[in-house]
This record gives structure tokens, sequence and C-alpha cells, in this order.
């Protein structure tokens, strides 16, 4: 049992065009997987695809807007139709919004933010978890990126808040049905992760971040790759129904006054 168990193993990744998704489709292709990319730039995902199958790996691109649900369906028929069955999708593709009270947003920003986020994430599970049914998967798996604001509310956020919440939710609920069937339903929950989600954040901004976790710096993308290829192995086939912080602490509780008796013991 080791992760040469993944390889074979045919997999989607939303949102792989850049960040946390790009990171996973690369892990998965440098183990063996066969990898279906799909986001809406076809530059950027066609890019990524390139270079796994430049490095050896088996990969193709899927043009796909994640917020429509036709799209979706179509996604996972191609990645079928191309490596002839399906073992697990990742949805990863999501939004971030605001940073303003709960009131200063309007309906759109709701119907936006739930589109992709939500409704594009319960898609990819439905779609997904029936191919997997009829490819007879041995190692079926869905995983989910979710967020720390997924288990611990943020102040400003409420939109993405209720989508992030949505979607542990649907995780656990979802591992309930397949629990008996052999697939895995899991979240990952990333902390703050340096991807292009902050857009043009000022530096300062991303230094306030990497001093609000108690780790002192923000997680790189490969940190939620390497729990995804976990959760994709024949190793992780008890775990299910978990939402799983990738967050150096963000999410374990508030930092208070700690005065260490021994700091020599750092040196
Ligand atoms: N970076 C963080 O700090 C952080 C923290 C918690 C959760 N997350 C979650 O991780 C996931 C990935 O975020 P990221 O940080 O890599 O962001 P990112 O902006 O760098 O990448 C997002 C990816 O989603 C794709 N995407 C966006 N809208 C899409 C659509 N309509 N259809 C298809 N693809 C679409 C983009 O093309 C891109 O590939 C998101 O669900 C996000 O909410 C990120």
């Amino acid at each position: 049992m080791d992760f040469k168990s993944v390889a074979g193993k045919v997999a989607i990744v939303t949102g792989a065009s850049r960040g946390i998704g790009e990171a996973i489709a690369r892990v998965y292709g440098e183990n063996g997987m066969k990898v279906v990319c799909a986001a809406r730039s076809a530059e950027q995902g066609e890019r990524v695809a390139e270079e796994i199958r430049r490095k050896g790996g088996e990969a193709v691109f899927v043009q796909t807007d994640c917020s429509d649900t036709t799209q979706i369906k179509r996604l996972i028929d191609r990645a079928v139709e191309t490596y002839g069955k399906l073992d697990g999708v990742v949805s990863n593709a999501g939004i971030g919004q605001g940073g303003n009270p709960l009131h200063e947003y309007e309906t759109k920003d709701y119907d936006n933010i739930f589109a992709l986020n939500s409704k594009g994430v319960f898609a990819g599970m439905k779609y997904g978890a029936e191919a997997i049914f009829q490819s007879h998967s041995a190692g079926g798996f869905l995983i989910n990126v979710a967020s720390v604001a997924g288990i611990l509310p943020q102040r400003g956020q409420a939109l993405y808040v209720a989508t992030k919440h949505g979607v542990v939710g649907m995780t656990k609920a979802a591992a309930l049905d397949y629990a008996p069937h052999g697939i895995t339903v899991n979240a990952i929950c990333p902390g703050y992760t340096r991807t292009s989600i902050f857009g043009d954040a000022p530096e300062q901004a991303l230094e306030y971040f990497a001093k609000d976790c108690p780790a002192g710096r923000m997680g790189q993308p490969e940190e939620c790759a390497y729990l995804a290829l976990f959760l994709a192995s024949d190793l992780a086939r008890y775990i299910t129904g978990a939402a799983i912080p990738v967050d150096g602490a963000l999410s374990a509780g508030s930092k208070n006054v700690s005065t260490w008796k021994h700091p020599e013991i750092l040196e």
C-alpha cells in the first residue's frame, strides 16, 4: 500500500488552470494519474495539461465554465469518452468575494457566487458519482476544495462563508450516501494560500494574512495538492466525510497570550 495505488486512476480537476487546482492536476499527473483539467481559460488550461504530458504524464484539457451545470455534465462525459472510465472528481473551481458587511452585497452577488461555489460543486458531485458508479471504480473519490471559511465564519464574507459551509455540509451528507458503496467524499479546507484568488492585493495585505496565521506564513498550493493525492490513494479508503484543514492551525482556535518557560528549546 503506497501512493502507487493512484497510478492509472482517472480524475477530473476543476479550476486546474492556476492556483490550488493547477497544483493538484500537476501532482496527480506526476504520480501516474490520468488528469482531465477543466477551466474557463483555454490558453492557461491547455498549458497545464501540456506541461503534465511533457513530463511524461497523461492529461487533457476540457474548456468548462463550472458555474454551468450542462457544461459540467459534458466535462464528465468527455472524461469517460477519453479515458474509458472515471475514478474521481476534485471540485476545486471557486471564487472569493468581497470583504463587505452582509447588507452591502447585492442579490446578484449571491447568484454569482452560489452558481460556481455551490451549484457547480453539486453538479461535479452528482454527475461525477454517476460516472464513478458506472465505471465500477474500485477506489472512487470525490474531493471538494472548500475553505477554512467552511468551518469558521469570517467577518465580511457572508456569501463566501455560506457557500463553503454548504460545501462542507454537502460533502458530509454525500459521504453518508456513498460510504456503503466505496466512494470516499471529503473536503479540503485551505487557509490563506498564495494564489491568484488574492488578485492584486498589496504585499501589505498578504503580510497581514501571514501574521494572522498561527504558523506565521501563507500556505503554498502544493500543500493542498499533497492532501488531495493522499485522499485519492488507496491509503485513505477509510477517510470519508471529513473536512480537513490545510491552514497552519488557522481554524484550530484563537491565538492567545502564551509565555514559554523554556524558549531555549528552539535554539
Ligand atoms: N487561496 C486561498 O487562500 C484559498 C483559501 C480557501 C479556499 N480556497 C478555495 O480554493 C479553490 C481554488 O482557489 P485558488 O486559490 O486556487 O484560486 P485561483 O483564483 O488562483 O484559481 C481558481 C481557479 O478556478 C477557475 N475558475 C474560476 N471561475 C471558474 C468557472 N466559472 N469555471 C471554471 N473554472 C473557474 C480559475 O480559472 C482557476 O483555475 C477555490 O474554491 C477557493 O475558494 C482558496
